[in-house]
């Protein structure tokens, strides 16, 4: 098998997610603003979201760390860094990361940071964790903890129907291990602040804007090519995949690019329906679910893609 750009491996070793206790339905949506369950639902897949009431960005990142820590079965002494994929961190500084390792109660000897990759966030992360573990040497802090954690609500122009409908609150994190299997990564970004941005606190607009259709054809060929060119760097094809997780922005997208193989339904993981997109933490909600519902099986080679803005994209393939 010819393994180009062969990676030292990284195993997930649990995962965990925390939802705001509040369901916002379309048809609640559209009551404030001029949309529809039936748009929506036919345009995207999603049903509802959850949004933040007394939850924040940070809680909800804390409550996914403790579960996938206490699912892990490890001791918070034996993580070495905490990564948070984030674009709505509660503070501009300190990072979310500091705060998840004080509300972990955590030692001081662990690098923490926050990163941004926008909703391509938590597979960037994936191998910034892989390399430092490597490059830490430090035995008795073999793990890392990665997070995703995001409040699209605090970005989002609740009057704008072109993207109010389409965004939701969540976190997902995961216990991260260096391991034998195998591993192929890749990464790209494309400086973009046209189609789909939001600017920063300080400035008038601090709310989500997106060209949608633009953004659209964006995704659907780099979902295609991230995934064609670590299948190459793989040696493996497509039928040698037993998942598929995309970013999970728009159910017609991912169904455009599971036609394009011509896979079987479930190939391609699908659950934006109950989330709406959640940007960094849509890939390990999904992982997280899809664990708990028992489909995640050691020796499984799984593929993740995600995409946003940037614009930045990444895949990866590593086997469970
Ligand atoms: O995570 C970051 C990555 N984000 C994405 O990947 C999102 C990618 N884009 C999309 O998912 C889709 O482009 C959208 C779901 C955002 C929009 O779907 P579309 O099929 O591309 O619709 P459109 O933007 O072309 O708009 C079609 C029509 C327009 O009306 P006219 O001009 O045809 O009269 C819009 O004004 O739909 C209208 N529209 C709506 N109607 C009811 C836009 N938003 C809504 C809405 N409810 N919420």
């Amino acid at each position: 098998m010819k393994q180009e750009n062969k990676l030292q491996g990284i195993r997930l070793i649990a995962t965990g997610r925390a939802l705001p206790a509040r369901v916002v339905t379309n048809d609640e949506l559209s009551r404030t603003v001029d949309t529809s369950d039936e748009w929506i639902r036919t345009r995207t897949g999603i049903r509802q979201r959850y949004i933040c009431g007394s939850e924040s960005c940070q809680s909800l990142a804390v409550k996914a760390a403790q579960n996938a820590v206490s699912k892990a079965g490890i001791k918070t002494d034996e993580i070495g860094m905490i990564v948070v994929a984030t674009t709505t961190s509660d503070y501009a500084f300190p990072s979310m990361a500091c705060m998840v390792q004080k509300e972990l109660d955590m030692e001081n000897d662990v690098m923490c940071f926050d990163i941004n990759a926008a909703c391509s966030g938590f597979l960037y992360g994936l191998n910034i964790c892989r390399s430092l573990l490597m490059s830490q040497n430090k035995t008795e802090k073999k793990y890392a903890l990665l997070i995703g954690s995001e409040q699209m609500s605090r970005l989002t122009d609740f009057t704008d129907r072109a993207t109010c409908v389409l965004f939701g609150d969540g976190a997902g994190a995961a216990v991260l291990e260096l391991g034998g299997g195998l591993f192929f990564h890749r990464a790209w970004s494309k400086g973009d602040a046209e189609i789909l941005f939001c600017q920063g606190s300080g400035f008038s607009d601090a709310h989500i804007r997106m060209e949608g259709n633009k953004v659209f054809k964006f995704a659907v060929n780099v979902i295609k090519d991230g995934i064609d060119t670590i299948l190459s760097d793989a040696g493996l094809t497509i039928d040698d995949i037993d998942y598929v997780v995309c970013h999970q922005a728009n159910e017609r997208i991912i169904e455009h690019v599971r036609k394009k193989y011509g896979c079987a339904d479930n190939k391609f993981y699908v659950n934006i329906g109950e989330y709406a997109n959640t940007s960094a933490a849509s890939i390990p909600i999904a992982l997280d679910e899809m664990a708990q519902n028992n489909l995640l099986k050691k020796g499984m080679k799984i593929i993740c893609v995600g995409f946003g803005a940037g614009l930045t994209w990444s895949s990866a393939l590593f086997e469970l």
